[in-house]
């Protein structure tokens, strides 16, 4: 299977939206290749399509916050968005931008095989939570074809809504657990130690 390096070079060539012709840089996504978990958020900002990489400004650091939080770095995740190139004006991202982009993110997905996915904010979560709402499932996982998916709120929310804070900070405490079980029941049955063995010689 061709690596990721490979699909960005495919993705950065893309030009299925219009807003492909608006962007300074394409946001592909970045992190471990072999990740345990992979983060989707929305959409490329500002700072972001200045430099071609995800969360890199205000809502990136909080990110990083909460990934400290529970001792992981950026490097140890993928961060991805469920578009790579930014909307103009930072607007919602269209229905047909979201679908034109997501076999870029599937085929991210396919290539890290991650254990969990974490969706940050509403178009993530649309995706594999269809019809449900964040306020009620934010902090909840869901296991699907062998894939955890565990929605949380958008770290850009908690910068405008400061009571999401707690929320976000409280819902990634839950990740290591939920890691631990999904790697747990992954691992086929060890059988019970034998009892120790008498041994007859002395
Ligand atoms: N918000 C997102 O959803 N993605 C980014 O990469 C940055 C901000």
């Amino acid at each position: 299977m061709p690596g990721l390096t490979d699909l960005y070079k495919e993705i950065a060539l893309c030009r299925k939206c219009e807003i492909a012709r608006s962007r300074t840089k394409v946001v592909p996504g970045e992190g471990a290749e072999n990740a345990d978990i992979l983060f989707i958020g929305e959409a490329p900002g500002y700072h972001e399509d200045q430099q071609g990489r995800p969360f890199v400004g205000p809502a990136g650091q909080f990110l990083e916050e909460l990934l400290a939080s529970i001792n992981l770095t950026r490097r140890q995740v993928y961060i991805a968005n469920v578009i790579k190139c930014r909307p103009p004006d930072n607007r919602d991202p269209l229905p047909i931008e979201i679908s034109n982009c997501r076999p870029w993110l599937e085929r991210q997905i396919q290539q890290i095989s991650p254990k969990i996915i974490v969706t940050l904010g509403r178009y993530s979560m649309a995706m594999y939570f269809p019809g449900k709402s964040i306020s009620k499932i934010h902090g909840t996982a869901q296991t699907v074809n062998g894939v955890t998916y565990f929605a949380m709120y958008h770290p850009a929310a908690a910068l405008h809504q400061g009571n999401l804070r707690q929320d976000l900070l409280r819902d990634i405490q839950k990740l290591p657990a939920i890691l631990d079980e999904v790697k747990r029941s992954a691992q086929p049955e060890t059988p019970e130690p034998a009892e120790p063995q008498q041994l007859s010689m002395f």
